[in-house]
C-alpha cells in the first residue's frame, strides 16, 4: 500500500507532484493547519505530515495521529513541532535547513538598507504627496559595523553579503571555530564587545533556552547609542518592551523586525514607533526559497516513506 502525506499547509505544487511521481498518495489541504480540530480528526489516516509554520503539531495531534511516521517542515524553524512528544512516538521529524538561507539573509540585509535610510516611512510619506526631502537622513552601511549573533547558515551568507557591502564584520557565536572565522573575513567576538561596537546588530540564532531575550533589557543597555537592530529570526530573542523604551529614549536608533515574541502580531510594543520597520515573517517568502523548500521536504519524506532511508 502507498503511504500516504497529509500537506496542511501553503506548499509549493512541485511538492504534490513530487509525492505523487514518487508514489506517495498525497492529500493538499493547505488551511486545514489552522483548523486543529479537523487535524485532530483526520491526523490519524496520515503516514507523514509536510508543514510550514501554521500546522501546530502539538501532543494532543501526535496521540491523534496513530499511522504517522514522519512529519517534514517545509523551511527551518521546527518551533511548531512539540518534538519530545514526537520523538516518543517514534515520528521522525525533519526540515530543510539550506533551502531559504539565501532568501532570509537577503531578507536581513533588505531590512537593514530599510532602517538606515528610513525606506517605508519615506514611502508612505510620499505616496502621501508631501515630498518631505528634509525628513528622511539616513546613514550609510559603508565602514559601519554589524553585529552578527548566530554565524551559521544564514548568518555566514548575511556576513559575507555585509563584507561586500564594505561593513566590518563581528560576529558572537559559541559554535564559530577562530578557523571559520578566519576564513570567513569576520572577526569573532564575546557578546559584550559585540554589543559595545556594533552600528548594526542582526540575529540568526534559533529561538532556545540558551537564546531567548539574548538582547534582554540589560543587554540592550550595553549597546553603542545609535545603534540599529535587527531580528529576522525569531521572536523572543529580544526583549520588545525593553527595546521600545530605548528606541523611545533615542539610545538605539531604530529596528527592523520580521518576528515577534506572539505571532501572528497584532500588537507589538514595537508597532507605530518611528524609525521601526515591521514585517509580518516574510524572512522565507520568495519564490525561489519556497520551490526549494517544498522540493526538498517532499524528496526527504519520500525518501524516508519508501525506504527508511
Ligand atoms: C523558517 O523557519 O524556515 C522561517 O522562519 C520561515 C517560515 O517559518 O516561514
Amino acid at each position: 500500500m502507498a503511504p500516504k502525506v497529509l500537506v496542511s499547509d501553503k506548499l509549493s505544487e512541485t511538492a504534490v507532484q513530487i509525492f505523487r511521481d514518487r508514489g506517495v498518495e498525497v492529500d493538499y489541504l493547505p488551511d486545514l493547519g489552522k483548523d486543529k480540530d479537523k487535524l485532530l480528526d483526520v491526523i490519524g489516516q496520515y503516514d507523514g505530515l509536510a508543514i510550514r509554520s501554521a500546522t501546530k503539531v502539538s501532543d494532543k495531534v501526535l496521540a491523534a495521529a496513530t499511522r504517522l511516521r514522519v512529519i517534514g517542515r517545509a523551511g527551518i524553524g521546527v518551533d511548531n513541532v512539540d518534538i519530545p512528544a514526537a520523538s516518543k512516538k517514534g515520528v521522525i521529524v525533519m526540515n530543510t535547513p539550506f533551502g531559504n538561507s539565501v532568501t532570509t539573509a537577503e531578507h536581513a540585509i533588505a531590512m537593514m538598507f530599510a532602517v538606515a535610510r528610513q525606506l517605508p516611512e519615506a514611502s508612505v510619506s510620499t505616496h502621501d504627496g508631501k515630498w518631505e526631502k528634509n525628513r528622511f537622513m539616513g546613514v550609510e552601511l559603508f565602514n559601519k559595523t554589524l553585529g552578527v549573533i548566530g554565524a551559521g547558515n544564514i548568518g555566514g551568507i548575511v556576513c559575507d553579503r555585509a563584507l561586500g557591502l564594505h561593513m566590518k564584520v563581528v560576529a558572537y557565536d559559541p559554535f564559530l571555530s577562530d578557523e571559520r572565522a578566519k576564513a570567513m573575513g569576520v572577526t569573532k567576538v564575546e557578546l559584550d564587545e559585540l554589543l559595545a561596537r556594533s552600528d548594526f546588530i542582526t540575529l540568526h540564532v534559533p529561538l532556545t533556552d540558551k537564546t531567548r531575550n539574548i538582547l534582554s533589557r540589560e543587554n540592550i543597555t550595553k549597546t553603542k547609542k545609535g545603534v540599529r537592530i535587527i531580528n529576522c529570526a525569531r521572536g523572543g530573542l529580544v526583549d520588545e518592551a525593553a527595546l521600545a523604551e530605548a528606541l523611545k529614549s533615542g539610545h538605539v536608533a531604530g529596528a527592523a523586525f520580521d518576528v515577534f515574541e506572539v505571532e501572528p502580531a497584532t500588537d507589538s510594543p514595537l508597532f507605530h514607533l518611528p524609525n521601526v520597520v515591521a514585517t509580518p515573517h516574510l524572512g522565507a517568502a520568495t519564490t525561489e526559497a519556497q520551490e526549494n523548500v517544498a522540493l526538498q521536504v517532499a524528496e526527504q519524506m519520500s525518501d524516508y516513506l519508501l525506504t527508511g532511508a
